[in-house]
């Protein structure tokens, strides 16, 4: 695996396999890579010759109030496990070779109304950070097609309706969801959980599924259900961030003749904010 540094080393590269007809696939992370991870790089394989990782640790989408300082930084076993399948090139610029005029004056990327709801109502600004570098990252990269995972579903959806919205010559891919075995979605931040929370977060998964169940069996009230399902999430111990019903594509509250429906939700465990998704879909309802 060759790892660049700067823009410039990583395009020149990427110039040489373009000329000889190769098809690039990027993966964008944020480093401390799990299985999740490689499974991206996986499926980028699938469609592509050619794969580049980026590992960016994005200022521009935390908070003031959250954990860009103590995100881990695991470069060295990152780029060990990268090497393990297979990824070409590792783009791992720092702050500088990214914002060069700094974070306040970077011109910025925004898709409103759906940034404002779900993550985007408890992060605000987080999503202008994601679409802005990630923006930056296909400028750089100019690839045939990025992966991003199902897990950060809002996330998906947002880059989809930015690369439409903007014209983009970029294929998204949507990588499934990767869960440990009592279903908790695979997360960098599920590092952050305590021993004694660990059993428990699995509830995130299992509330979904009990409300997909609820669903599919004729359950029509939606916000009744959300409420529900936020007391199943409080009696084994964690705060709601939000649960929702959403039309998968827009992710506004769903209507009850939608056929593609996402349930989201979000927990607030001690030192984490765990998010997970399911999609069902309905045939047509009456
Ligand atoms: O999903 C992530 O890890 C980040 O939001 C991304 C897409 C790499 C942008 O920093």
């Amino acid at each position: 695996m060759n790892t660049f540094h700067t823009i410039k080393g990583l395009r020149d590269a990427l110039a040489a396999e373009r000329a000889k007809g190769h098809r690039i696939g990027l993966v964008p992370t944020m480093g401390n890579l799990h299985d999740a991870h490689l499974e991206l790089v996986k499926v980028a394989h699938q469609h592509c010759d050619v794969v580049v990782t980026s590992i960016f640790v994005n200022a521009l989408q935390f908070g003031l109030n959250e954990d860009w300082d103590r995100y881990p930084r695991t470069i060295e076993d990152d780029m060990r496990k990268l090497g393990s399948v297979g990824c070409d090139y590792l783009f791992h610029p720092d702050d500088v070779e990214m914002y060069p005029n700094g974070l306040v004056d970077q011109t910025r990327v925004v898709c409103p109304t759906m940034t404002d709801v779900l993550c985007g109502a408890s992060r605000p600004g987080h999503f202008e950070g994601v679409t802005t570098v990630v923006t930056k990252l296909f400028n750089i990269v100019q690839p045939d097609l990025a992966v991003f995972g199902i897990k950060d579903f809002q996330q998906l959806a947002v880059i989809r309706r930015m690369v439409e919205d903007l014209c983009m010559a970029v294929e998204i891919v949507a990588a499934p969801i990767h869960r440990e075995p009592d279903g908790l979605a695979m997360s960098s931040r599920n590092s952050y959980i305590t021993a004694a929370e660990r059993p428990k977060v699995a509830v995130l998964h299992d509330t979904l599924q009990w409300m997909a169940e609820r669903i599919r069996a004729g359950e029509k009230n939606f916000p009744a259900l959300e409420v529900e399902a936020g007391k199943r999430i409080e009696a084994a111990g964690f705060r709601v961030d939000y649960l929702a019903v959403c039309n998968s594509r827009n992710l506004e509250p769903a209507a009850l003749d939608d056929c593609h429906i996402t349930l989201l939700g979000a927990l607030y465990t001690s030192g984490a904010r765990l998010i997970d998704n399911l999609s069902l879909t309905l045939d047509e309802r009456g």
